[in-house]
């Protein structure tokens, strides 16, 4: 069964979404990573974004457990929330997310995603998100098959294909995320048509349009837009592909 309402409603936030934060209508969008940003000067950074063509903030918080490395947690985020003009897209890693959904909600989240592997009940998981009034998504490790969703499918606004294993930036991109992308965009076909597919982990302009026409809508970006001399036109390249010019 087409479950039309859910796409439609996706649509009609991410039109809200361009609208109120002045985003451009370009069909894909781009999520820098702060993960990859300096910290010691993480304001300049979120200015940077904010005046860039990207469209989210992507936001990960580690717990040393689920994955092996600590990254910020929520009082870093509120000071980002204070300053970011674009949607915080909050990825946890983390295991046992549901005691931290509300103070995510809080500290700015508008899309919060956990990990498959980490939640035992994460139909009750994304219910909670939803409750909270925010956007629900969940990422899968570079070994989970995409076919693990098939009873949540319709309940999601996003899934985030780990194209890295999750913990930290910079990492070589797996190039088996292509057929998992494919895969889950013709299993979201008949039942969940605006489910959002977002690639975490190795993005650069090599791998952007493939992942684009295998279905992705959301990129993810960290060191390839923080580590590069011009972030701005980093980002923008990554904004300006249009699959249907592109030579793939
Ligand atoms: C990795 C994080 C990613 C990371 C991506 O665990 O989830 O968001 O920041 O960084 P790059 O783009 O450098 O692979
Ligand atoms: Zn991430």
């Amino acid at each position: 069964m087409l479950n039309v309402g859910n796409a439609v409603l996706n649509e009609k936030y991410l039109l809200s979404l361009q609208k109120k934060h002045n985003m451009s209508t370009k069909s894909h969008l781009i999520a820098p990573s702060v993960l990859a940003a300096d910290f010691a000067k993480l304001y300049d950074d979120i200015i940077m974004v904010n005046n860039s063509e990207a469209d989210w903030f992507h936001i990960d918080i580690m717990d040393g457990v689920f994955v092996p490395n600590i990254s910020f947690g929520f009082p870093v985020m509120q000071a980002i929330a204070k300053h970011a003009t674009k949607p915080l897209d909050v990825h946890l890693m983390i295991v046992d997310p549901d005691r931290y959904l509300q103070v995510c909600k809080d500290s700015g989240a508008e899309i919060i995603t956990v990990h498959y592997e980490a939640c035992t009940h994460l139909h009750r998981t994304l219910a909670a998100i939803k409750e909270l009034g925010c956007k629900a998504g969940v990422a899968l490790n570079p070994h989970t098959p995409v076919a693990l969703l098939k009873d949540v499918l319709a309940d999601l606004d996003l899934v985030c294909l780990m194209s890295v294993n999750p913990g930290f930036g910079g990492q070589k991109f797996i190039a088996n995320t292509y057929a998992k992308v494919q895969e889950l965009r013709a299993m979201a076909k008949n039942v969940n048509d605006g489910l959002l597919i977002e690639i975490d982990g190795g993005v650069t302009t090599a791998n952007a349009a493939q992942l684009l026409k295998a279905g992705a809508d959301v990129l993810v970006a960290g060191s390839f837009v923080f580590n590069a001399a011009a972030p701005l036109d980093t980002i923008k390249s990554l904004k300006d592909i249009d699959i249907n010019i592109e030579n793939i």
